[in-house]
């Protein structure tokens, strides 16, 4: 295994979890790169379903969890997270040059996005003009300090003194800019603040751990590292669709940014594609599906947000994205999941081409506003029907037109299929050596 990556091809909820667990077991340690509790991962364990939104999913394995410096943290998020693990602490290790979510960037995010929920007429609610659709979570604000070198670190929160100064230079900033900017009463005072994240601190201190020392060392001894990328890749802030994005990367090279490793030492990369595609928040979705057709595809693929319990938008596969994300992303092998959603769905369409001014193209648009103006060139199948229930093993015990489903994806995106997922069961797994 080696430095193994799991990267959305998409928009995120590509089923990233189930692939994610199933590589765990045979991992030493899993690390996610970026992101934070803005990510959504339910684990059933002992029959009990669980929601991991920042740590690893190695801990519920008891394998070795790191978050790298690339990760944004909300404490309290994860002070809950730890204890409903159950009594036993993770063996967990948090990067001390991660930046942590203040309760400024929670309110910061929540107003910005407020303010953009108006129409061109300035009234509230009244269309998605400027509006991200955003998890709400002080993700975008948390990342904007970090590069504006205005933010809290978590080598900050376990020393109070520094953390003092940290919240003495910064809050007053934050609160007018709530007062004044966005008309909002801040909801935090300095000494609360400290209080709070003081002891925030002191519960976590014991997690503290150079995360990029750790991984480098264990990968020159050959061991396995699992690194869980969370989002998708057309959610990534620079080659997604900006500014309908997240503010991290969850790209390939992200987890050597994000961890502090050099990018080669990454040698497996493996793309999780959901079988159709989806989206939450706002931006363009060439291949999306309206009405009866997407309320059905919705409701039989559970298409509701883990975070946020968002319906989720839907829509056909898409190789223009796919072909795009392979050569963002090197992908050296894909993960199809959900294929048992279009189950019945016929015929099938999946977008190969988008034309403009009369001209074809194979790739994503660098431009949202290109995407907007696209037409889309769809090819056609047949559909398939799998027996519910049914344990597929191969790819040749699948019904034809299933099989030429995935050749045609296989062969438009240039990157083998090595896993198939035809149900949220683990044994629901066909593994395509
Ligand atoms: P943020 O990451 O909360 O700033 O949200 C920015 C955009 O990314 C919004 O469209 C969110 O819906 C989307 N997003 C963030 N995290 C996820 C995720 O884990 N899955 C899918 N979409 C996400």
């Amino acid at each position: 295994m080696a430095g193994t990556l799991v990267i959305g091809a998409q928009w995120g909820d590509e089923g990233k979890g189930k692939i994610t667990d199933f590589l765990a077991k045979d991992a030493d340690i899993v690390v996610r790169f970026q992101g934070g509790n803005n990510a959504g991962h339910t684990v059933v364990v002992n029959g009990k379903k669980m929601k991991l939104h920042q740590l690893p999913s190695g801990v519920i394995y008891g394998k070795k969890a790191m978050m790298g410096a690339g990760m944004v943290i909300d404490p309290k998020v994860l002070v809950d997270e730890i204890a409903s693990l159950g009594k036993k602490n993770p063996d967990l290790v948090i990067d001390p040059r991660m930046h942590v979510i203040m309760p400024w960037h929670k309110e910061l995010d929540t107003a910005e996005e407020e303010e953009g929920d108006t129409d061109s007429n300035g009234n509230e609610g009244g269309g998605s003009d400027g509006k991200i659709g955003t998890t709400k979570r002080g993700i975008g604000p948390c990342y904007a300090d970090r590069a504006a070198r205005s933010g809290v670190r978590f080598e900050d929160l376990i020393n109070d003194k520094r953390l003092q100064a940290r919240i003495e230079e910064i809050l007053p900033i934050k609160a007018k800019t709530l007062e004044h900017v966005y008309n909002k009463k801040p909801g935090f005072t300095s000494g609360a603040v400290f209080e709070e994240y003081c002891l925030l601190g002191k519960k976590l201190l014991e997690y503290v751990g150079d995360v990029s020392l750790e991984v480098s060392e264990a990968l020159d001894a050959g061991k396995n590292v699992l690194f869980e990328g969370a989002q998708g890749t057309f959610l990534d802030i620079d080659f997604g669709t900006y500014p309908y994005v997240t503010s991290s990367h969850p790209i390939s090279g992200g987890a050597a940014v994000g961890v502090g490793i050099p990018a080669a030492k990454l040698n497996r990369v493996i793309a999780i594609v959901k079988a159709y595609t989806t989206r939450v928040g706002n931006g363009p979705f060439p291949a999306e599906l309206e009405g009866k057709q997407a309320e059905e595809l919705r409701e039989k693929g559970g298409e509701f947000g883990t975070t946020t319990g968002r319906p989720r938008r839907v829509g056909w596969l898409d190789l223009c994205m796919l072909r795009t994300s392979h050569r963002i992303n090197g992908f050296t092998e894909l993960a199809i999941t959900k294929l048992d959603v279009l189950s019945g769905i016929k015929p099938l369409k999946v977008a190969v081409e988008y034309e403009m001014s009369g001209k074809r193209f194979r790739y994503f648009p660098y431009s949202s506003r290109s995407v907007e103006k696209s037409k889309i060139i769809y090819a056609e199948f047949a559909g398939f029907d799998l027996e519910k229930g049914k344990k597929y093993e191969k790819v040749s015990d699948l019904p034809k037109g299933a099989q030429e489903y995935l050749e045609f994806i296989e062969h438009e995106v240039g990157v083998p299929i090595k896993i198939i997922s035809t149900g949220a069961e683990r044994g629901e797994t066909i593994i395509n050596n």
